[in-house]
């Protein structure tokens, strides 16, 4: 089915992820090459609210692919949330004339993507952009893959300095209530313990790992800690209570916050966002809806909204068993 369309417009919310504006270009020239106009929107639901639109053509988004973040901008719009704020929205789509929508986020634009479709029966599709690959049914999303390079990068800095001073450094990493960038990250730069909301193993256990490592004959070590971990209240207290428990190491927290959002996105993400780009407008054309375009085992898949946010993240058991043997 070729769906008669002529006009769509194109917005990323929620955190900014690397690889977001190579799917901007990837959009934007697809429809190009299908003869539709494009309509980028600006930060976010926010911008659809205020009516903060501007065409888009192919040369508007040249080079583009190699930088972080989002020409479009982004940001998680409070208005959106309510029913009044959509209506707002909706009328500013119905006034320029667009017949479907484009969003690149995370389970938030989702959410309220969703919701939208539902209220105001609005053809949008969605693209996963977002650094935790917290979203079910793709096995990828934007970002994810620069995240752990830009993390693993930093631990093997931060190595440097563990190994030279004999220290314990606890390295707090994003991914909000998901592990995968600590699970992957932590095996990548060889830490010796990794902590991940989906697994509670508890503190007596951590330190009797820890002292362990030093009897077998490690003289430094590096934690790798999801944000999301619920072993401390936080990264300090958790810190502290390794000192109360230990003598064995100098312990130091390194907390690497926003540097993981930025930066050039990886060759597998910009590949990653250009297949979703293209696979979003085709969705579009065949007549999809209320659907978010993934990759799994390496094919273009489409996801309803309500399954790619029901939250069933699940961690690969198995990369938990390698980790723990890898560090022994
Ligand atoms: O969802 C991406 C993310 O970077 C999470 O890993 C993190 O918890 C959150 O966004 C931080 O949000 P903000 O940039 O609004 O502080």
């Amino acid at each position: 089915m070729n769906i008669e369309m002529k006009r769509i417009a194109l917005l990323t919310s929620g955190g900014d992820a690397p690889g977001m504006n190579a799917a901007i270009r990837a959009v934007v020239r697809a429809c190009s090459y299908y003869q539709l106009e494009c309509v980028g929107v600006f930060r976010g639901y926010q911008g659809l609210i205020e009516g903060d639109f501007k065409e888009l053509g192919p040369r508007s988004v040249k080079n583009i692919i190699n930088r972080g973040g989002t020409m479009l901008k982004s940001a998680r719009s409070e208005e959106f949330r309510t029913k009044a704020g959509r209506q707002v929205a909706y009328d500013h789509l119905k006034e320029s004339n667009i017949d479907a929508l484009v969003v690149i986020g995370g389970d938030g634009t989702f959410t309220g993507a969703s919701i939208f479709n539902t209220e105001f029966n609005f053809p949008i599709v969605g693209i996963p952009g977002t650094i935790d690959n917290d979203i079910s049914g793709t096995d990828y999303t934007i970002g994810y893959d620069t995240a752990l390079n830009t993390v693993v990068e930093a631990i093997d800095k931060i190595r440097d300095t563990a190994n030279s001073h004999n220290r314990l450094f606890l390295v707090e990493v994003m991914g909000r209530d998901a592990g995968d960038i600590a699970l992957n990250a932590g095996i990548g730069a060889g830490a010796e313990e990794i902590l991940i909301p989906e697994q509670n193993l508890g503190r007596d256990r951590l330190i009797a790992s820890l002292k362990r490592s030093k009897k077998s004959g490690k003289s430094s070590s590096i934690v790798v800690v999801a944000e999301g971990d619920q072993i401390g209240k936080n990264i300090f207290e958790l810190a502290e209570y390794i000192r109360q428990h230990t003598d064995e190491y100098e312990v130091k927290v390194t907390v690497l916050g926003h540097i993981q959002r930025g930066g050039a996105p990886s060759c597998y993400d910009r590949v990653l966002a250009s297949r979703l780009g293209v696979g979003a407008i085709d969705a579009l054309l065949e007549g999809k809806r209320d659907v978010m375009i993934g990759i799994s085992n390496s094919k273009i898949v489409h996801v309803p909204f309500e399954i790619a946010i029901k939250g069933e993240n699940e961690i690969d058991l198995d990369l938990i068993r390698v980790a723990d043997i890898i560090s022994v």
